[in-house]
C-alpha cells in the first residue's frame, strides 16, 4: 500500500517538474525574441557617420598673416599642428588654461567697454586673455588701443576678424524683425566657436555678451582654476524661460535625434526640460554667460552629431532656435549633476536682468549694480536668486551651486 502511493506521489512530482520546465522554457524564449526585436528595432547610429564637415562659407582671418581661411564645422586634430600665432595687445598669456571670449559689433563699443572694465577689476588678481571676435569694424588701431587701455597692461588681449556667409535661409515671417547678424551670432555660439584655431590653444572659453556685466566688490576667485579643480565642464550663472515663439519644432526635433542614437529621456534633463505631459519645459540656462571645457562642444561625438543635426536643419535662421536652448537640452541629457554647475560667489547682469552673489542684498546689492544702471529708459530687474521665473523654473537649483 505505502509503496504504491509513493509511487503516485513520485510520477506526481515528475510530471510537476516537467511542467514547471516547459512553463520556464517558454518564458526564457519570448523573453529573449522580445529582446532581439527591441533590439532590432533600435540599432544606434554612429554619431561620427553624421557628422559632415562641411567646408563653410564663412571665414576667419589670421591677425598676423592677413591671411583668410575657410571656417570648417569639425575640428580635425592634426598631427602636425602649426600653432595658431595671435597678435596679443598689452602683454601675452601667462596661462592657457582659459579665454574669455565676445562677439562685438562696434555699435556696442560703450557697453563693451563697460562690461571689460567689470572683467579687469574683478580678475585682477588673476587677468586671464580676452578675445573679442567681430567683423572688420574693431579693426581700427585707435579702437584697440583703446579698450586694451580700458582693461591696463596686465591682461591680454586679442582681436579675430571674421567672416559670416550671406544665409540662403529666410527666417520665418515672426522672425524678421530680427537682424539677420543675430542668427549668425546664434549659430555662431551655437557650434562654430569651439572650432575656431584660438580656442584649440586653451582649455576652457568663457563667453560673454558686450551687455554682460560680471559684479562685485571685491576680487574674486579664478572660475577657471575652480573648474579645473572640480573637474566641471560647464558652468553658468542665471537660468532663464525661453519664448515659445523660439522653439517652434526644437522638442519634437531633439526627441528624434534620441530615438536615432536609441536614448532614453536622461534624469536630469526629465527633471529640468520636461514639464507636465511630457511637455516642454522651455528652461534654458542663460547662456549669454558661459564657461566651457572647449573640448565638450568640439569634440564629444553625441553632442557634435546633435549640434550638427541642428545646423542641417536650418532651424536656427527659420526658427530663431537660439544657442540657449539647444545647448541646455544636449547639456542637460548628457552631462552629469555634478560636472554643471552655477557659478553664486559673484554677480552678473544681461542688459536688465541682475543677480548679486549670493548672500548679498538689499543696501549692498544696489551699491554694486547701481553704477551700471546706465541707461536711464530702461527698467532694472532683480532676480533674486539669478533665475527667471523666482520660482517654478526647473534649472534654477537642479545644478550644484558654487558659492564659496
Ligand atoms: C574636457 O573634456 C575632455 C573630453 O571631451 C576631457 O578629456 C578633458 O579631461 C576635459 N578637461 C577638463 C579640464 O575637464
Amino acid at each position: 500500500m505505502t509503496r504504491i502511493r509513493h509511487n503516485k506521489r513520485n510520477r506526481y512530482c515528475c510530471l510537476c517538474i516537467i511542467f514547471y520546465f516547459i512553463i520556464g522554457c517558454s518564458f526564457f524564449i519570448t523573453k529573449s525574441n522580445l529582446n532581439d526585436s527591441l533590439q532590432s528595432k533600435c540599432l544606434p547610429k554612429n554619431p561620427d557617420n553624421e557628422i559632415v564637415d562641411r567646408q563653410d562659407e564663412w571665414e576667419y582671418q589670421n591677425s598676423i598673416t592677413g591671411q583668410w581661411y575657410h571656417w570648417r564645422t569639425v575640428y580635425k586634430r592634426q598631427n602636425n599642428p602649426t600653432e595658431w600665432r595671435v597678435n596679443w595687445l598689452n602683454v601675452a598669456p601667462k596661462s592657457y588654461l582659459g579665454v574669455i571670449v565676445y562677439l562685438a559689433p562696434y555699435g556696442e563699443f560703450k557697453s563693451l567697454q563697460t562690461s571689460l572694465a567689470q572683467l579687469s577689476h574683478l580678475l585682477s588678481n588673476n587677468p586671464r586673455p580676452i578675445a573679442i571676435f567681430h567683423e572688420g569694424d574693431l579693426s581700427d588701431n585707435n579702437i584697440q588701443q583703446s579698450l586694451a587701455q580700458t582693461l591696463g597692461n596686465h591682461t591680454p588681449l586679442t582681436f579675430e576678424r571674421i567672416k559670416f556667409s550671406n544665409s540662403p535661409i529666410q527666417p520665418g515671417r515672426a522672425h524678421r524683425r530680427w537682424s539677420p547678424k543675430y542668427f549668425h551670432m546664434c549659430r555662431f555660439f551655437t557650434l562654430m566657436l569651439p572650432s575656431h584655431p584660438l580656442l584649440t590653444l586653451f582649455t576652457f572659453y568663457w563667453r560673454l555678451d558686450t551687455h554682460s556685466y560680471i559684479l562685485g566688490q571685491k576680487p574674486i576667485k579664478d572660475p577657471f582654476d575652480i573648474m579645473k579643480k572640480r573637474n566641471i565642464q560647464y558652468a553658468f550663472t542665471m537660468a532663464n524661460i525661453d519664448d515659445e515663439l523660439h522653439t517652434h519644432g526644437l522638442w519634437s526635433f531633439f526627441h528624434e535625434f534620441l530615438k536615432e542614437y536609441c536614448l532614453k529621456p536622461s534624469i536630469n534633463f526629465r527633471e529640468t526640460q520636461t514639464s507636465w505631459f511630457n511637455s516642454y519645459s522651455f528652461a534654458i540656462i542663460y547662456t549669454n554667460f558661459a564657461i566651457a571645457n572647449v573640448s565638450l562642444f568640439r569634440d564629444h561625438s553625441l553632442i557634435q552629431a546633435w549640434l550638427h543635426k541642428v545646423d542641417h536643419n536650418g532651424g536656427i535662421y527659420r526658427y530663431r532656435w537660439g544657442d540657449a536652448p539647444i545647448h541646455t537640452l544636449i547639456l542637460t541629457q548628457l552631462i552629469s549633476r555634478n560636472q554643471l554647475v552655477r557659478l553664486r560667489y559673484f554677480g552678473y547682469m544681461h542688459r536688465n536682468e541682475y543677480v548679486c552673489a549670493n548672500g548679498i542684498k538689499g543696501y549692498l546689492c544696489k551699491a554694486q549694480t547701481k553704477p551700471l544702471f546706465t541707461d536711464p529708459k530702461t527698467t532694472y530687474h532683480y532676480q533674486p536668486d539669478g533665475c527667471n521665473p523666482s520660482s517654478g523654473n526647473p534649472l534654477c537649483h537642479y545644478y550644484p551651486e558654487i558659492i564659496l
